[in-house]
């Protein structure tokens, strides 16, 4: 009896000192005594520029709100991510953020950081977890309303044709949610017209160097392309590169439907090259600091935030370029 009552007094001794120590933070979700907060975050990597935009939105909004932040970039692997996260559990960081790479094969850390009472936030991307006490809440776009948006915009320009309209696709990262779910968005409701069809359709990593690699073999193997709808800007820049290099003029000749609206993207839709972009903001930052705030200190937070966001036609473009912060 002796024995199980140490043993029992010994384990409360433990658990009290894991949740009052720790360097980096508190080690357990109500942040330090002196209400200073770490937070670890695992960035997807610096694929595009709206990637840039975003990391610098989390670090200014780290600063600006006293949040002190462990940075890393996973350089675009999911092994990377969980390794980054290990380590935060492991410094007994406040709060864990990051952006998954792919949607899928989370939940073993995710236990880890739930058992070592670190509450997790996603931003920008999803997981496809089903258990959602995994994390406090998801920050971000509604990708597939993103899709949606694109394909809306495409259906509308060729409404006066019966035509035949030939898509090639740019796809972002493979297994991610917004390849998944602006590729879903878009197929939804080019879906209802049987004349759209995608002719080809392939990932271009979300950077400007595989979407001109991508586009160069559609041109090769498909000489009737209508439209591009690439994933992101970047892509779409890439592409760019490529239907000028084939002698096409992009934007006239090939129609061309991104997803970002970054200051580059835009750019190229105010000179012509693109004809609309959906847009999707990088600037995420200080509403992930004001969550992270509420969920050290054990508020409850709703369980999805989606980021406001609007489409840009050509001249909407010319109108907002001086004042674009990204
Ligand atoms: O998850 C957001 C996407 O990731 C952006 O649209 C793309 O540019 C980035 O790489």
């Amino acid at each position: 009896m002796l024995k199980r009552i140490s043993a029992l007094v010994l384990a409360g001794l433990t658990a009290a000192a894991l949740t009052s120590c720790g360097s980096g933070g508190s080690g357990g979700a109500s942040g330090a005594d002196d209400g200073s907060i770490t937070m670890g975050f695992s960035q997807v990597g610096a694929e595009s520029g709206w990637r840039t935009a975003n990391t610098k939105s989390v670090q200014e909004a780290a600063k600006e709100s006293g949040i002190t932040l462990k940075f890393s970039d996973a350089q675009q692997k999911q092994e990377n991510q969980i390794k980054a996260i290990r380590s935060y559990i492991q410094q007994k960081v406040d709060v864990i953020a990051f952006s998954p790479v792919v949607e899928s094969g989370w939940d073993t850390v995710l236990k880890e950081a739930r058992d070592a009472k670190i509450p997790v936030i996603l931003t920008d991307r999803a997981v496809d977890s089903k258990d959602t006490t995994l994390y406090k809440t998801f920050l971000g776009s509604d990708f597939v309303e993103e899709g949606r948006k694109a394909g809306k915009w495409l259906v509308e320009s060729f409404n006066n044709s019966t035509d035949p309209v030939n898509i090639v696709e740019l796809q972002g990262t493979t297994g991610s949610a917004p390849a998944n779910d602006r590729k879903a968005g878009f197929a939804e409701v080019i879906g209802a017209d049987p004349k759209f069809k995608v002719i080809a359709s392939q990932t271009g990593d979300f950077t400007r160097a595989k979407g001109k690699e991508v586009m160069e073999a559609f041109l090769k193997s498909n000489p009737d392309i209508d439209v591009l709808y690439a994933h992101n800007d970047d892509m779409g820049l890439g592409a760019i590169e490529a239907i000028e290099g084939a002698g096409k003029v992009p934007g006239k000749d090939i129609k061309i439907i991104t997803v970002d609206a970054v200051k580059d993207g835009m750019q190229a839709l105010a000179d012509g090259k693109i004809n609309y972009i959906v847009e999707c903001s990088p600037l995420l930052g200080p509403q992930l600091m004001d969550l992270a705030k509420k969920v050290v200190k054990g508020e409850t937070v709703p369980a999805r935030v989606v980021t406001e966001e609007t489409t840009f036609t050509q001249e909407q473009a010319k109108t907002a370029l001086p004042n674009r912060k990204y």
